[in-house]
């Protein structure tokens, strides 16, 4: 498996199980982001994307807002080192323009010093939606064509997906939704048309190393058939 991509979700519940406030389980879900890359690491996995933040998740409380907005900032400064010392390039895929500035700054400081590594590619999907990606893509590209004079109809998936925010990773092999839930909540659109997918009960905090070796176990025993027999 090359690239693994991560709904990172049951945070809140995991917090409001034991008492607690959501922002509790989020920093708890932080800290776990930091031993998934560690997994990956021992396994092999070179590319690893996750959804830390979606375009929707504006809808949420704005305290709540705040508090994954700071702790962005401040696990990205917590971390930095460790990463370093892991090989770990990081990248940021979603809409900058609407986040916070120290937000943004965080971003582009960690893409630029950590742009020479190899051993992992930790993309973070943060005020990311799919379809804000797709509409995006399509604007760029119309606004291509529309200068350069080309016909729309020259257009391919290939040429397309160039527009998207990252253009040089695989696609997903296999997504795991933590949190029980059976959906993709506009993660990947594009990208997961033949990943496959993978529902674990467990909330994100409580997962580990044998939920994931759980998960690549069943994606192993998956046919991927693209369409061909
Ligand atoms: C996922 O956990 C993290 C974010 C969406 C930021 P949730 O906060 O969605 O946790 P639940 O699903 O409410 O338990
Ligand atoms: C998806 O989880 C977004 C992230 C994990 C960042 P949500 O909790 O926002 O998804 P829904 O609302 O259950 O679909
Ligand atoms: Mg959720």
């Amino acid at each position: 498996m090359r690239h693994l991509a991560v709904i990172m979700d049951g945070n809140g519940r995991w917090a409001e199980k034991q008492g607690r406030r959501r922002e509790f389980g989020h920093r708890e879900g932080a800290e776990n982001l930091r031993t998934l890359c560690v997994l990956c690491r021992e396994r092999g996995i070179p590319y690893l994307t996750v959804y830390a933040f979606s375009t929707e998740n504006w809808r949420r409380p704005k305290a709540e807002v705040g508090a994954l907005m700071r702790l962005f900032s401040h696990y990205f400064r917590k971390y930095a080192r460790e990463m370093e010392a892991e090989g770990i390039r990081l990248r940021f895929i979603g809409e900058r323009g609407d986040l916070p500035a120290d937000v943004v700054r965080t971003m582009e400081e960690a893409e630029e010093s950590s742009r020479d590594r190899t051993e992992l590619q930790l993309v973070i999907a943060f005020n990311y939606g799919g379809r804000r990606e797709i509409v995006q893509a399509a604007q760029r590209a119309a606004r291509d064509m529309l200068r350069e004079g080309l016909d729309p109809s020259s257009l391919n998936e290939e040429g397309f997906s160039r527009y998207l925010y990252i253009d040089d990773l695989p696609e997903p092999d296999l997504l795991i939704r933590t949190g029980g839930e059976y959906r993709l909540s506009n993660f990947l659109i594009w990208q997961t048309a033949y990943t496959e997918l993978y529902t674990e009960e467990c909330l994100w905090p409580d997962f580990g190393a044998f939920e994931l070796d759980r998960a690549i176990a069943d994606y192993k025993t998956r046919q991927r058939r693209f369409g061909d027999v």
